[in-house]
């Protein structure tokens, strides 16, 4: 390996989210915070130059990038995704949720219905809700310890909701689903044969274990691509969510439209020079340091397998097929969601995500993010191996 991915940074007092609120998020001090997705790696050094010489330069009026922006952007999707994208398919946002409610706005009416697949990242559903529309909800089906789609459910719900749009998540969190191209297929069936427009959220794509391959839902057949808006960032694989910088793909020129007037009805209209900057930089010179930070995730996803079959007892993994956020189902441990809650806090001292966050099939589950050094991780799961001792010893 190239880069340091053990080396453990002290992320406190930089304004983080994940180690600087617990307080003010009703934590007691002292957690491992393995809650919201970002890591706790520097960005890579290619990144972090691009920055330096930005910031020497020293002044940040607004930012348009010309042309070599979108080559970078090029460049990444067609070596990493075999997905050839134009120039005028490219909207930038500050993020990907921001992008979401874009769609919603774009595509749909108050009142409107929008299809979600749970347990699912919270924002979707509350993206449809605080815009006003009909939540529809295709659960997903826990079998043999895999998320499958009903396909039954989803055909007979977006015909009798009569759904408009549905926020597709691939690959999907939580669980780590990368979904096959077979998968996207079926579903896709049932959007073009509805007249539903698909919003796919792909901004996991780049985290994906051996075995697996990542589909970009728009790039199955130009039919589907027709329907499609697509919505990346090199915010996770890079971990520069604070710099806000997106890129949403839309080819059908109408249906751009419509996004771009609904985006700017938010009053964004250019997105800010570090993201830029650092996106650029990224998608330029990041492929050798992506490659090594998915092999040292997959380390601890084999880590925390064993470690979980030998000391956790009545925790399953759920096997992801890619994304550093790992659900884990504690469902063995006979707690109700308010027990477990306190378990994990009060006993094993760790911060991760409550699974009915995600929706009520989250019930008994934890989220998990293991995109930290190794040794936060062992420390973490020997927490959690204790907090189980000292429970079946009670
Ligand atoms: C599936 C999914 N979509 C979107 C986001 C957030 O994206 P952004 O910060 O660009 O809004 C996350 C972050 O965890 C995510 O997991």
């Amino acid at each position: 390996m190239s880069y340091d991915f053990d080396e453990i940074i002290d992320r406190r007092n930089t304004d983080s989210l994940k180690f600087d609120h617990a307080a003010r998020r009703g934590k007691p001090d002292g957690l491992i915070p393995m809650w919201v997705a970002d890591m706790d790696f520097r960005a890579p050094p290619c990144v972090l130059d691009a920055l330096t010489e930005r910031v020497r330069h020293g002044i940040f009026g607004y930012s348009e990038p010309a042309e070599d922006y979108f080559e970078a952007v090029r460049g990444w999707f067609e070596r990493r995704h075999n997905w050839r994208i134009e120039a005028d398919w490219l909207v930038k946002t500050p993020g990907v949720v921001v992008s979401m409610c874009a769609a919603i706005h774009a595509v749909t009416l108050p009142g409107d219905a929008v299809i979600i697949q749970q347990p699912v990242y919270y924002p979707f559903e509350d993206s449809v809700t605080g815009s006003g529309r009909n939540l529809v909800v295709n659960e997903l089906r826990l079998t043999d310890g895999r998320y499958e789609i009903d396909f039954d459910d989803f055909e007979e719900k977006v015909k009798r909701e009569k759904v408009k749009l549905f926020l597709l998540c691939n690959p999907h969190n939580p669980g780590g689903r990368v979904w096959t191209r077979r998968e996207l297929e079926r579903l896709g069936d049932v959007c073009l044969k509805n007249g539903v427009t698909v919003f796919s959220d792909e901004i996991h794509q780049d985290f994906v274990f051996p075995g697996h391959v990542h589909t970009v839902f728009a790039d199955i057949s130009p039919e589907l691509a027709d329907i499609t808006i697509t919505a990346t960032s090199p915010s996770k694989t890079f971990n520069i969510a604070g710099l806000h910088i997106a890129n949403t793909f839309i080819a059908n020129a109408r249906l751009r439209r419509e996004f771009v007037r609904a985006y700017s009805g938010t009053g964004l209209s250019q997105v800010g020079a570090p993201g830029l900057t650092a996106c650029r930089a990224a998608y330029r010179g990041g492929d050798g340091w992506a490659d090594e930070l998915i092999a040292y995730i997959r380390g601890n996803l084999d880590y925390l397998r064993v470690f979980a079959d030998a000391e956790l007892p009545g925790v399953e993994v759920l096997e992801p097929d890619g994304t550093y956020l790992v659900w884990l189902d504690f469902r063995g441990l006979g707690l109700d969601t308010k027990e477990l809650n306190d378990f994990i806090v009060g006993r094993a001292g760790l911060w991760l995500d409550c699974g009915t966050m995600f929706g009520a099939g989250g019930k008994g589950f934890q989220r998990i993010n293991i995109a930290c050094p190794r040794g936060t991780l062992t420390r973490a799961l020997d927490r959690l191996a204790d907090a189980i001792r000292a429970k079946d010893a009670v």
